[in-house]
């Protein structure tokens, strides 16, 4: 993966209105959240980019918040390719704000901790793609685990889960942990160069099995 221009992604909303919207769920919830800034559409298209997906996959989105990279997901024209889309989502008024702006797409209102279950329950099989926004190095460590655990069991085979880390926080004993736990059921790890253009800069991190 390489940090080159952005295709012209448009922004999930008014980029000021989900900012303060942002701030205010922060401020609230600042474990959950665990960001002060949506994702920028920079970042977004960089967590999206080159995925391969097919008619009748299945692609997962964990945290959506206020939709930047549901917005480039939604940008791969994901309904008229016939590819599935579920975002889950546990903050109630991202939840609101997400089914609002993308009445195309399918979101959950719960935690990425039972996501084994909410796929169960709503008759889908495994993911061919899951891209995260949680932040995993602020959540509690079972939390941590369980989606790590989760994550596994719902990922295809062939399939690819990416998150993000931010540079600063890159070396810190909770991000470290996160990785070491991918580490012992991911054997393929793709690190980005860091995408600058975002507030903070951040990588994106590639898993597969
Ligand atoms: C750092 S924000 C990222 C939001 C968005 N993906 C972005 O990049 O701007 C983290 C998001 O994860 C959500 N979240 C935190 N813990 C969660 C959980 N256990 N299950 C589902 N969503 C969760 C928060 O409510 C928030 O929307």
């Amino acid at each position: 993966m390489t940090d080159t221009k952005p295709l012209p992604v448009p922004r999930a909303g008014s980029a000021l209105g989900d900012s303060v919207r942002f701030v205010g769920r922060f401020l609230s919830s600042p474990t959950s959240v665990g960001a002060v800034l949506p994702s920028s559409r920079y970042l977004a298209y960089m967590m999206v980019r080159d995925l391969r997906l097919q008619r009748g996959d299945l692609v997962v989105e964990y945290g959506p918040g206020t939709g930047p990279m549901t917005q480039a997901l939604a940008k791969l024209d994901l309904v008229h390719r016939g590819i599935d889309y579920l975002g889950i989502e546990l903050d109630p008024e991202f939840h609101a704000t997400l089914s609002h702006r993308f009445p195309d797409l399918a979101f959950h209102l719960g935690s990425v901790a039972d996501v084994v279950k909410i796929l169960d329950e709503r008759g889908h099989r495994q993911a061919r793609a899951i891209i995260s926004g949680l932040p995993f190095a602020s959540l509690p460590t079972s939390i941590q685990a369980a989606v790590v655990r989760g994550t596994y069991r719902v990922l295809a085979d062939d399939g690819e889960f990416r998150t993000f880390q931010y540079v600063h926080a890159y070396p810190l004993p909770a991000a470290r942990r996160f990785r070491r736990l991918m580490a012992k059921r991911f054997h393929g790890y793709v690190r980005s160069v860091p995408v600058l253009r975002n507030v903070p800069p951040a990588y994106v991190l590639s898993y597969t099995k």
